[in-house]
């Protein structure tokens, strides 16, 4: 196992000799640390900083998930968990993750003032053992709080650094395709310093390949798998969603029980490195597909007034494996009754900002207090909901308040103990 300062300073050491005078170098033009070279990813056997981007609010569910997956010592921050693994592990995490939307995997960290250092810094990497001329190659970029100020410069600046190390090895650069590239590259800037990624995801991983059509407000699979595991359900419990539109919560709800990894149906960027490694990807969805389970009749059900929602669900839950093993129910909420003396019930009412105005809303919000109190005794109650104004409709004291976010909109998940 290579130790962590060598994935971090891999590049040759040298002698320690007197040094010739030298003219003094521009300081915009090198950087002062540059943290590798040779990217450590192109090694079997390297242990490889990574970064799990999250729904802001998910990340302490996110580090307990890489827990889970046997991945110690996550370091949750804001909108993402830092942590080390091997190949085998970011190809774990890749499957499993059900909050994260992508994992990078750190190629570089140096500080990063002007244009000069941005391409020295990029350009000091072996990018020809990433890219061939004939593979095709995209850059992302985000920047918060630096010198450097318009990330479409940032990223073509980046691009620029790799194409021509690239060339300056091989001949010949690699194209750009934005759409479905070879390599996804992230470039991310924060108080000027510099962090290089490659993206093992590719597409989002929010993206798992069952939602084959949209209705008008479905949660992202990323927060709804949040709200799960917020809850503590583990699938020994009966859940329930009054208000399922697509069936979101539902469908993740029966993928987490059913032991599916969220990534099954999916290709990931990392397949299309030169590194990846088929047999160990095999082997790890073939011990994933040993585990699969099928769900006890009722332990999942999915309510809605929409019955084209409903059909959205059903195809969504059949699409993700699952036919028949989510019930889905054309039923208005004020019938809503639960079978069993306990478990989980999860609301995701409109919330007037998308669907529905706010004045219609209040009386769906105090039916939703009358619902759980009168008819989910011994069940806990779950509301998310974008609007605190209308969550006061529902009338109960929450036990506890988890802020979440769906895209922009800030979330209450708030919890209610039934008596
Ligand atoms: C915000 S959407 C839920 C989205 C869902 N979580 C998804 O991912 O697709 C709210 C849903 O509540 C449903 N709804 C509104 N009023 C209802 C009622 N009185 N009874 C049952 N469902 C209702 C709507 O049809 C809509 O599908």
């Amino acid at each position: 196992m290579t130790d962590r300062k060598h994935i971090l300073r891999p590049g040759p050491r040298l002698p320690r000799k007197p040094e010739k005078p030298q003219a003094p170098v521009p300081k915009a033009a090198v950087p002062a640390v540059i943290e590798t070279s040779t990217p450590a990813v192109v090694r079997s056997d390297a242990a490889l900083n990574c970064f799990a981007a999250v729904p802001r609010g998910a990340e302490e569910v996110a580090a307990a998930e890489l827990e889970a997956l046997g991945i110690s010592g996550a370091m949750p921050g804001k909108g993402g968990v830092a942590f080390i693994t091997t190949r085998s592990g970011l190809y774990r995490a890749n499957l499993w993750l059900r909050t994260a939307s992508r994992v990078l995997v750190q190629l570089a960290v140096f500080p990063c003032m002007t244009p000069g250092d941005l391409y020295a810094g990029v350009h000091a990497i072996a990018w020809q053992e990433l890219i061939t001329p004939a593979m095709t190659l995209a850059v992302d970029c985000s920047l918060r709080d630096s010198a450097l100020t318009h990330s479409g410069f940032v990223a073509l600046k980046t691009k620029d650094a790799i194409v021509d190390r690239i060339r300056e090895a091989c001949g010949q650069r690699p194209n750009v395709d934005t759409a479905m590239p070879d390599v996804r590259i992230n470039v991310h800037l924060h108080k000027n310093v510099c962090t290089l990624s490659l993206d093992s995801s590719g597409d989002s991983l929010d993206r798992r390949g069952y939602r084959l059509e949209r209705n008008e407000a479905p949660l992202r699979e990323t927060l709804a798998a949040t709200v799960i595991a917020l809850t503590g359900w583990d699938g020994s419990l009966p859940l329930a969603d009054p208000m399922c539109g697509s069936g979101t919560i539902p469908v993740e709800a029966a993928l987490l029980a059913a032991r599916i990894p969220p990534g099954l149906q999916r290709d990931f960027g990392f397949q299309r490195w030169l590194d990846f490694d088929e047999v160990l990807w095999n082997q790890l969805i073939r011990e994933a597909e040993c585990e699969i389970r099928t769900l006890p009749v009722g332990l999942i059900t999915g309510y809605d007034l929409d019955s084209r929602a409903l059909l959205i669900a059903g195809r969504n839950a059949a699409k993700a494996g699952l036919e028949g093993q989510i019930h889905f129910f054309h039923a208005a909420l004020q019938a809503f009754q639960p079978e069993g003396d306990s478990g989980v019930v999860i609301l995701n009412p409109p919330y007037g900002k998308r669907l529905g105005e706010e004045d219609d809303l209040r009386e769906l919000y105090c039916q939703i207090g009358d619902v759980m109190k009168k008819r989910c005794r011994g069940w806990t109650g779950y509301v998310l909901t974008g609007n605190l104004e209308l969550a006061k409709y529902v009338g109960l004291k929450a036990s506890r308040r988890y802020v979440l976010f769906n895209g922009a909109i800030e979330c209450r998940l708030l919890k209610y103990d039934l008596y």
